[in-house]
């Protein structure tokens, strides 16, 4: 069956973030994390197949955005979060699928540190990007999340501390990584309480199940509106 968007449903302009950033140590090193960049890929292409119109955020990753993709490339956090004030005041739907590194070193050294015995770094915590985002009217907000365990009651939090429509969760574990090409252990939860299990599925398989719902809030019913 097709999923391009039905006649009379006009084309969404979605805003993706995806990749991780980096959070530069000194001139030579940085602090960052796994983020691969693929599913934010997927998310991409799903949306084009739709006939959306595409823009992403994207942090240094390694997986290519499909064509037809508008790619805006940032490395740290601060650049993400400027990129991101910019375009989704325009956009009907706000996907923020990247791995933000939550802590940045306090410093930005000018200059090479060199090597010692021990040293100690100091961090402090990143703005919360996608808690801070200017919202327009009937925008769909989407957040990602990432648990190690009681991942659906973590995942409602976050959903309702960030006043999100939908989030998306998964799970880390020593025996499944996330990251990469891999099947992940995912669950999508919306704003009216409902929470479905996708179970291990493919990162395409949930940018569909992402890109239904989405469509289902923006085409469909009129959407609850947050407690
Ligand atoms: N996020 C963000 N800005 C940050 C950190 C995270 O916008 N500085 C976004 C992520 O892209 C994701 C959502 O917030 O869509 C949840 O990220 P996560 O790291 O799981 O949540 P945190 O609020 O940072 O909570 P935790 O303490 O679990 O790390």
């Amino acid at each position: 069956m097709s999923r391009r968007r039905r006649r009379g449903q006009r084309a969404l302009r979605v805003l993706i973030s995806a990749g991780p950033t980096r959070e530069p140590i000194d001139p030579v090193r940085f602090l960052s994390n796994y983020s691969t960049g693929v599913m934010g890929s997927r998310l991409a292409a799903e949306a084009l197949l739709r006939g959306h119109r595409v823009t992403v955020v994207y942090g240094p990753a390694t997986e290519a955005l499909p064509r037809g993709a508008r790619c805006v490339s940032v490395e740290r956090s601060v650049q993400m979060a400027r990129a991101m004030r910019r375009y989704a005041p325009r956009a009907d739907v706000v996907i923020m699928a990247a791995a933000v590194s939550d802590f940045r070193p306090a410093q930005r050294r000018r200059t090479k540190i060199t090597r010692r015995g021990q040293m100690t770094l100091r961090l402090c915590a990143t703005p919360d990007i996608l808690g801070s985002l200017p919202r327009r009217p009937r925008q769909v907000v989407v957040g990602f999340a990432l648990e190690s365990a009681r991942v659906a009651q973590r995942a409602r939090r976050k959903l309702f501390g960030k006043h999100l429509d939908l989030l998306l969760a998964q799970q880390v574990s020593p025996a499944r990584s996330p990251f990469g090409r891999r099947a992940v252990r995912a669950w999508l939860l919306d704003r009216s309480g409902q929470v479905t299990r996708l179970g291990v599925v493919s990162k395409s398989l949930v940018a569909r199940a992402l890109l239904d719902k989405i469509e289902a809030l923006w085409y469909g019913q009129p959407r609850p509106e947050h407690p």
